[in-house]
């Protein structure tokens, strides 16, 4: 991180998190070029591809680039691994973007380096209990965000992800649909906003995202008038209120290359700084404040869940070929139908 322009403000229990999470005892003596080396070896002769999302280690993501591999945001993560003729797919994320994985292409073995990173909007959305919710509203089509399990992907209407939600939101409400939405309650309550959209809304949330505090936020601009404000959608209503651009990851280093200015305030995953210097090397990235009034700060702007991704437990999982994701092969069927909806719908825009 020390080669980023990254402004710490708030965060200085970070680094010592991570490098906890990151030390398997497994493959310690290799240096990083070594532990690269061998997976690059690995993938080749396992005909296997790496697709990563922007939240995971910096380490991982360069993998996956140098590779031909893939690292973006769950909508792009879903289509690349769908698209590739390889025979295996390793899944460095968290787990539904791994269930994804499956989903789309079944005869594909995918692996993930570890199948115990979780999200908190799939733990916080169990099947069954969206099933009774969803009953009391039988006239509503079901629209579940990507980060749930493939239970839940199999009774929903629609899959979809934070980069095209405003556009099928619309799209819905042009058609007069009434719609349950699950489960990100601020996500959901945006796309209200934006879409004025009729929706019951499921109340679960992003631990990482929801310690974003907008007080702190707004004395931070003070400090920094010139930066533009970037937030993911996950934020809470207040910290959305404050931005200047909302969307996904891939829309968020987008906007950070296209913005005219040369200060970035960015309230999502840190981790998602790796790939926004590289687009934009000359800009100032500062992290969005998870302190100040209000806070607890158990993230602090970097997903746990995601952070057990790394190298060593990379290598063991291509040369054990351990931590396969199954689906049911009939939830896999019906949850094909509403997730690869969202993949037509995507080639629509
Ligand atoms: P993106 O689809 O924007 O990458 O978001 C995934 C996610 O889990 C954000 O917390
Ligand atoms: Fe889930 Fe939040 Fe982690 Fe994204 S950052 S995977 S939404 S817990």
């Amino acid at each position: 991180m020390n080669k980023l322009n990254i402004v710490k403000y708030y965060n200085d229990t970070f680094p010592k998190t991570i490098d906890i999470l990151n030390s398997s005892p497994v493959y310690d003596t290799k240096s990083k070029e070594d532990k690269i080396e061998l997976i690059k070896k690995l993938l080749k002769e396992k005909d296997a591809k790496l697709v990563a999302h922007y939240y995971t280690h910096e380490d991982v993501q360069e993998v996956a680039e140098i590779t031909g591999g893939n690292v973006s945001d769950s909508l792009e993560m879903a289509k690349f691994g769908a698209s590739q003729p390889s025979k295996m797919l390793v899944v460095a994320g968290v787990r539904f973007m791994g269930e994804t994985a499956k989903i789309l292409s079944p005869e594909k073995k995918i692996l993930m380096p570890t199948l115990d990173a979780e999200c908190s909007l799939d733990l916080n959305c169990p099947a069954a209990d969206l099933k009774e919710f969803s009953e009391q509203y039988p006239e509503r089509e079901i629209v579940v965000y990507a980060n749930t399990s493939a239970e839940v992907k199999a009774m929903a209407d629609w899959v979809v992800t934070s980069s095209i939600a405003v556009k099928l939101i619309e799209y819905l409400n042009k058609k007069n649909i009434k719609i349950i939405w699950a489960p990100d309650k601020h996500l959901g309550s945006y796309l209200n906003e934006k879409t004025n959209a009729d929706m019951k809304l499921w109340n679960a949330s992003c631990i990482v995202h929801e310690e974003f505090k907008a007080e702190a936020l707004l004395k931070l601009k003070e400090k920094n008038q010139d930066a533009a404000i970037l937030v993911h959608p996950e934020s809470s209503a207040e910290v959305v209120k404050l931005a200047d651009v909302v969307g996904s990851t891939s829309q968020l280093i987008k906007a950070c290359q296209d913005l005219p200015n040369q200060k970035m305030i960015v309230a999502t995953d840190n981790r998602i700084f790796y790939k926004m210097q590289k687009a934009a090397p000359n800009k100032i990235l500062i992290e969005a404040p998870t302190g100040g009034k209000g806070a607890t700060c158990i993230s602090c702007a970097h997903c746990p869940w995601m952070a057990m991704n790394n190298l060593d437990n990379l290598i063991d999982t291509l040369i054990n070929e351990k931590n396969e994701i199954h689906v049911d092969e009939e939830i896999r069927r019906k949850a094909f139908v509403s997730t690869n909806k969202m993949i037509d719908f995507a080639k629509t825009l």
